[in-house]
């Protein structure tokens, strides 16, 4: 069944919200794993906004499922990576000024620069995957640089509210979706995914491996607790590969 991985990020922002010692990411794992994720992820970003270098370095040893660390390709958080040691390395574009992860990383532009940080981190054992929008250039300078894995953006598509432009991304999404597994990528995608606009996509794309689902699962967490959150989301997934 495809994967679920659940960003925890904004249980750090409401605790960071007072700089409070709570709520706290690593009881929030805990509990995401009870709902069945499949794995954590989170964004140490380089302003600290939410996660904090202690909450990686107390989830890499509290979490039984995987680790997923995005980060900025800079060398300090290389250095961070490569002693937390997570399961897996997700580069993400960074801009301070962004409330969000705007866009993909430009990994054909920045292949240079990604190439020494990418084989760094496989050679301490890391899986590496790429944070892109789905698109083929990109895709194939991520297989150059030896990824793991790509991480589609759909942010596009959760934007969108007309139904044809939805189809059009969808298509978008599936055709980079088949193009980067049969390169033997594998496949995941995530922002801006919600308990609405997952069905479609889960639907119409199973090559698509892996979600990272965060804000939607918090925000729902507040109403249900996000054991209840993760386990619905869990059961779309069951009911959509019926
Ligand atoms: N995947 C990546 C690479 C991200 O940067 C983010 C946002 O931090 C997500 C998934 C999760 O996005 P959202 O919080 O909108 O579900």
């Amino acid at each position: 069944m495809t994967r679920l991985g659940v960003n925890i990020d904004h249980v750090a922002t409401l605790r960071q919200a007072r700089k409070t010692l709570y709520p706290n990411p690593t009881a929030a794992a805990a509990l995401a794993e009870n709902g069945g994720a499949d794995q954590i992820t989170i964004h140490l970003r380089e302003d600290r906004r939410h996660i904090q270098d202690r909450d990686l370095f107390d989830l890499r040893r509290t979490v039984s499922t995987a680790l997923n660390l995005e980060m900025a390709a800079t060398q300090e958080m290389l250095a961070i990576a490569c002693k937390a040691k997570p399961d897996t390395v997700t580069l993400v574009p960074e801009r301070r000024q962004e409330l969000t992860t705007e866009g993909g990383l430009d990994v054909v532009k920045l292949e240079s620069q990604l190439a020494p940080i990418i084989q760094k981190l496989k050679s301490d054992g890391i899986e590496v995957s790429l944070f892109i929008e789905p698109n083929m250039e990109q895709i194939e300078a991520g297989i150059r640089l030896g990824a793991d894995l790509v991480e589609f953006h759909t942010g596009r598509y959760c934007e969108l509210s007309d139904k044809k432009e939805i189809q059009v991304e969808l298509s978008r999404l599936k055709e980079a979706a088949q193009f980067a597994g049969e390169k033997g990528l594998l496949v995941a995608a995530g922002h801006g995914l919600n308990y609405d606009n997952i069905e479609d996509i889960l639907r119409q794309i199973p090559e698509i491996e892996e979600y990272n689902i965060g804000h939607s699962i918090v925000s729902r967490a507040l109403f249900v607790g996000l054991e209840t959150a993760v386990r619905e989301f869990k059961e779309i997934f069951k009911e959509v590969s019926k």
